[in-house]
């Protein structure tokens, strides 16, 4: 259950990337660096960014990417003051139902197989584990879980 004011979940803009590369920087161990964020957000990309704000302040983002159908989770955080608090999930929710408006059929993304965390809330937005990839995270060399989800067209599905 999320407490207090709403979250305001928004597209990524420029003006945002202060504070995305802050809690970028405070929570990953290989941050992206401000240019990365910024190609991302130039407009002849796929990618897909938002942003969720509490009180008026970005307080996390998730960066994934529509190829045809299929839409690919690069990153999804929250600013660890403010973790544990349904934020992340409310955050993936919308931008999962955003992708799947514009048609996705399937949708992966790769998660360090410690992060029990993330890895739950995908399992509850209908992701499957698929694959591992070894020695995937070169920093500590951890594996990658491969987690796919496959939506059913509309023609399937009625
Ligand atoms: C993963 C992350 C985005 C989730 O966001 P969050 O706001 O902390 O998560 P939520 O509060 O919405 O909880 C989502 C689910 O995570 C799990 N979870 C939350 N807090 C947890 C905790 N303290 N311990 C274990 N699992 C927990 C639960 O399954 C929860 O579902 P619930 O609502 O049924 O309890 C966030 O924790 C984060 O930024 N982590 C660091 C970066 C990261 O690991 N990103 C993912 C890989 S790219």
């Amino acid at each position: 259950m999320m407490g207090g004011t709403p979250v305001h979940i928004r597209p990524m803009r420029p003006s945002d990337l202060d504070r995305v590369c802050a809690i970028e920087e405070e929570i990953f161990p290989m941050p992206w660096s401000r240019t990365s964020f910024e190609a991302e957000l130039a407009a002849d990309r796929c990618a897909f960014p938002w942003v969720v704000e509490k009180n008026g302040s970005v307080v996390g983002y998730m960066i994934s990417w529509l190829i045809e159908d299929e839409l690919h989770v690069g990153n999804i955080a929250v600013a660890p003051a403010l973790q544990g608090a349904g934020i992340g999930r409310a955050l993936f929710g919308h931008c999962l139902s955003a992708a799947l408006e514009r048609g996705v059929t399937r949708a992966t993304l790769e998660v360090r197989v410690g992060n029990a965390r993330a890895i739950a809330l995908y399992e509850d937005h209908g992701f499957i584990p698929v694959a591992l990839r070894k020695g995937y995270y070169s920093d500590t060399g951890e594996d990658a879980l491969v987690m796919l989800k496959t939506i059913p067209s509309r023609d399937e599905a009625s």
